[in-house]
């Protein structure tokens, strides 16, 4: 029996909660399979699982195309530069990735350490919080309303948008009720930045938004439309993902006590112990491809079209790749995981989002040494992008 036809026989499948709450041994059977194909009521979907199916796919967008039609977020036009195929990519990489350097990155050291500070001191006395609500999810998001130059009162509304988009409340499966919600709330993202941009001509500020606006493509400013794409997949690309990364981190510290007091007992160890956890959890657990040519891989036909999900956690967890691969290991060399992606679409963000990683888990184990998850308590990790909503931490201060 393949895994789809037992995962239609089970209801069982790779959107399973014991699955997202433990994803190794299904990312194990996938490798096995090979390429697998899943169906999920009228769709289906390629699943590519093994390290070098992964990387192949990751560096042959003009075969695995990530263009709109990949994957439906709410979005009117293709998102910059994610939803656009080399070489017009590069255009816009070009002038993004300096925006996002880690000298541009280090330069908020201060802040960012002031601002995990002010977090805790808002719960530190209690002995307990939900990890993910008081420090998760204002991270990141407060953060990114910084550098782009937004007002910090609009954290709430930023919040509800990216939810509204990436797991719209409505009952599991109804795929038109979720179209809905994404819709009307990509209508909302696209106004507020409209009107944000209007702003920023008359006054402008020292916010990334600004100096997109006055970026130059090919000799050009962009557009108010390109400005909104970048925007758009901004809020989705930067604040799910880092909070995911935040939970899945904590949530394994919190229950390997050996391994968190290593990182409290040798700070600089915390390095190797980020980019470990970034590989082990591979919090964003696939991408979205489809298919722009007929082509056969390993004996599979994939056809023009086909859509594909590239796991990257599975290929992060193959051990090909990573010798003792379900292992966490704080000094494993030459971890060359797809956490963040790979080839040209590989995430702009990665130094903002490490050095976000690097210095919550520097500040949180200052602060609060010694935590565990509060007895009685079994975790759930979202699929597709493993947040943990309830994460209920006990803690002395130290
Ligand atoms: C730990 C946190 C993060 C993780 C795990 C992560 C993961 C990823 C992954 C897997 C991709 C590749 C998508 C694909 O190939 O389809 C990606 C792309 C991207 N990420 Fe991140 N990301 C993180 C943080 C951020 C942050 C903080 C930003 C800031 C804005 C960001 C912005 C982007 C953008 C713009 C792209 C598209 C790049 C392109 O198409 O050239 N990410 N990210």
């Amino acid at each position: 029996m393949t895994m789809d036809e037992e995962s239609a026989a089970t209801g069982s499948g790779p959107f399973d909660p014991e699955v997202a709450r433990e994803p190794r041994p299904f990312y194990a059977r996938m490798r096995q399979e090979g390429i697998s194909r899943f169906h999920f009521g009228e769709h289906e979907a390629v699943f590519l699982t093994r390290y070098e199916d992964v990387h192949f796919a990751l560096r042959h967008p003009e075969i695995f195309s990530s263009a709109m039609d990949a994957v439906s977020i709410g979005q009117k036009r293709p998102l910059i530069p994610l939803q656009i195929d080399p070489p017009e990519h590069a255009k816009y990489r070009r002038i993004l990735d300096p925006q996002f350097s880690p000298g541009r990155v280090a330069a908020m050291d201060a802040d960012a350490r002031k601002l995990v500070n002010e977090i805790v001191d808002r719960f530190v006395d209690d002995g307990e919080c939900n990890f993910h609500t008081a420090f998760a999810v204002p991270l990141p998001c407060t953060l990114f309303l910084r550098i782009m130059g937004l007002p910090l009162e609009h954290l709430d509304r930023f919040l509800a948008w990216k939810d509204g988009i990436i797991r719209p409340d409505v009952p599991f499966g109804d795929l038109e009720a979720a179209e809905r919600v994404r819709n009307e709330t990509g209508e909302a993202i696209y106004a507020y930045f409209e009107e944000a941009i209007a702003q920023r001509e008359h006054e402008p500020d020292d916010g990334l938004l600004t100096s997109i606006m006055h970026a130059e493509v090919e000799g050009r400013r962009m557009s108010t439309e390109e400005v909104l794409d970048t925007c758009y997949l901004f809020l989705l690309g930067g604040l799910d993902t880092v909070t995911a990364t935040l939970d899945c981190s904590i949530a394994y510290l919190a229950r390997h006590p050996d391994q968190r007091r290593r990182l409290v007992e040798d700070p600089s160890s915390i390095a190797g112990a980020v980019e470990e956890l970034l590989r082990y959890e591979t919090p964003v657990t696939g991408v979205p491809r489809i298919v722009t040519q007929d082509v056969e891989m390993h004996g599979v036909q994939l056809r023009a079209g086909d859509h594909v999900t590239v796991v990257l956690g599975a290929a992060d967890t193959d051990s090909t790749e990573f010798p003792d691969a379900d292992s966490v290991d704080f000094d494993r060399q030459a971890n060359r995981h797809f956490a963040f992606g790979g080839g040209p679409h590989r995430c702009l963000g990665s130094h903002l989002a490490r050095f976000e990683l690097q210095v919550a888990l520097e500040e949180w184990h200052r602060r609060i040494p010694d935590y565990r998850v509060k007895d009685g308590v079994e975790l759930d990790y979202s699929p597709g992008i493993r947040e943990v909503a309830h994460l209920p931490l006990v803690f002395e201060a130290s």
